[in-house]
């Protein structure tokens, strides 16, 4: 067991907050206070309606909160009062100016930054848990330690790798924790406070250490590896069409080579969330920055296959429906960028959605978690969009169901009551390759699954 430590962390969103309550849970010794700037979202850390949906999430909130977990507002008195400070704040993509579209926009890292040094009247570990680009921490040792007021900062990267909809269950019992350093006497030190925090839980061998900027980088490279699978397949998914190939057969066969191994091999809509599209950007427009252009178009083309794959999924509803959508009802199967979570942040349903819209059906959006994000995200859409929660209800009357996210609970419905409620003939247009295609047939449905022949009734 480590000894007592002040832990702050600033951000609390879909990292800060499960992350934090981790290590409280954890370490019944350690006093750990989250903070933000959004007092909507510290009120609903502190009310029984959390902002963000992660299974089992309530209870490790609800054991800790008030012992050892505190969620405020005061990032002043935050920042004075602890002595190891995790940084977790939002690093989107660039909208303006230099970079735009690929770069991060650093702008809430940097305040957070003076905001540390404003604030700090003894010196401090400040751990990068945002996603960042290589020399970062640089930025971050140049600001933090720019007085000379005898308060000195280490600055650490410690990136955090947990998956939307599994993340207790990745934090509890992580892959590895990485933790980088500056390689100085001081920077050593602080690399073991923070591992000694991690090794209450973790298997000290799966606590692994590197230089700093070997760490910053690696976070960006396995999202680009992650999401590089899941192009390569979506591209495999486009010629199984064409050559009347199935691809959960092939990623099957494939995915038995003990050197590829069968995760993420599923063929889908396409991924989502906020951190597969923006961390290669911003590993592509790192590699042009460093003038490696091969090296940035070959990142690039993970992201343009996944814009490829959307679209191809719109223009195969179009091709199936006869050419026109306008008028026609259609049902979406889900709203979150995946199943478990109510995070629809650059959700392939939006980009489905708008293009819907463009071609003037009426759009119906069902979710178990996600109807309040997407209501957002859709706020201003010219068009006919309704939320209803039930999908059985959400499909009566439409034309097509187009399922986008792999929920579970869509396994299980009675598709021979849907069917019968649905405008004929009925389509199932699945992003998922979720449900069972051939008793969808069977039922009566024209089935379009990804990758695979369809099974239709003409
Ligand atoms: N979401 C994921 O699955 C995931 C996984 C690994 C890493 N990351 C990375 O972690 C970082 C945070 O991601 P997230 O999904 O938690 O983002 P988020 O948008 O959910 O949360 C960020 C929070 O930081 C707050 N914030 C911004 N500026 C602040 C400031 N100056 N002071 C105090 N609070 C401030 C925002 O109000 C927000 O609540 C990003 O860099 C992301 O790439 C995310």
């Amino acid at each position: 067991m480590t000894s007592a430590k002040k832990i702050l962390c600033i951000g609390a969103g879909y990292v800060g907050g499960p992350t934090m309550a981790m290590i409280a849970s954890k370490c019944p010794h350690c006093r750990v206070t989250v903070v933000d700037i959004d007092p909507e979202r510290i009120a609903a850390w502190n009310s029984d309606e959390l902002p963000i949906y992660e299974p089992g999430l309530d209870q490790l909130v609800a054991a800790a909160r008030g012992r050892n977990l505190f969620f405020s507002t005061d990032i002043e008195a935050g920042i004075r009062e602890n002595d190891i400070i995790f940084v977790s704040v939002n690093t989107p993509t660039k909208a303006f100016g230099l970079g735009a579209g690929m770069a991060a926009d650093l702008q809430y890292w940097e305040k957070t930054a003076r905001q540390i040094l404003a604030f700090s009247e003894s010196s401090k570990i400040v751990i990068e848990k945002s996603t960042l680009p290589v020399k970062t921490a640089l930025a971050m040792e140049r600001i933090l330690n720019s007085r000379v007021n005898g308060v000195f900062f280490d600055v650490l990267s410690n990136p955090e790798f947990l998956a939307e909809g599994t993340a207790v269950r990745d934090l509890e019992q992580p892959d590895r924790i990485l933790i980088g350093s500056r390689e100085t006497e001081s920077g050593l030190k602080a690399r073991e406070t923070l591992a000694e925090i991690y090794a209450n839980w973790v298997p000290r061998e799966k606590i692994i250490t590197s230089n700093i900027w070997s760490s910053e980088l690696s976070k960006l490279v396995a999202n680009a590896f992650l999401a590089q699978r899941i192009s390569s397949i979506n591209a495999v998914s486009a010629l199984c069409e064409k050559a009347d190939a199935d691809v959960t057969e092939v990623a099957r066969a494939v995915g038995m080579d003990s050197r590829i191994g069968a995760k993420f091999l599923n063929a889908s809509i396409g991924f989502g969330g906020s951190c597969f599209n923006k961390d290669i950007l911003n590993l592509v427009y790192l590699c042009r920055n460093y003038g490696l252009e091969e090296v940035a178009d070959y990142w690039e083309s993970v992201v343009k296959i996944n814009d490829y794959q959307q679209e191809r999924f719109i223009r195969n509803m179009l091709g199936a429906m006869f050419n026109t959508l306008a008028g026609k009802r259609i049902c979406l199967w889900g709203f979150a960028f995946k199943a478990n979570t109510s995070d629809t942040r650059e959700s392939p349903a939006i980009f489905v959605t708008r293009r819907l819209l463009e071609e003037r059906a009426e759009v119906v959006v069902s979710d178990p978690k996600a109807l309040k994000n997407a209501r957002m995200d859709l706020a201003g859409s010219a068009g006919r969009v309704s939320y209803v929660e039930d999908p059985v209800r959400a499909a009566e009357g439409c034309h097509a169901i187009a399922l986008l996210t792999e929920w579970d609970l869509y396994r299980h419905l009675d598709l021979r009551k849907i069917f019968e409620t649905m405008e004929k003939p009925a389509f199932i247009f699945d992003g998922r390759n979720l449900l069972d295609h051939r008793r969808c047939f069977d039922i009566g449905f024209n089935v379009y699954p990804l990758g695979k022949p369809p099974l239709t009734h003409f």
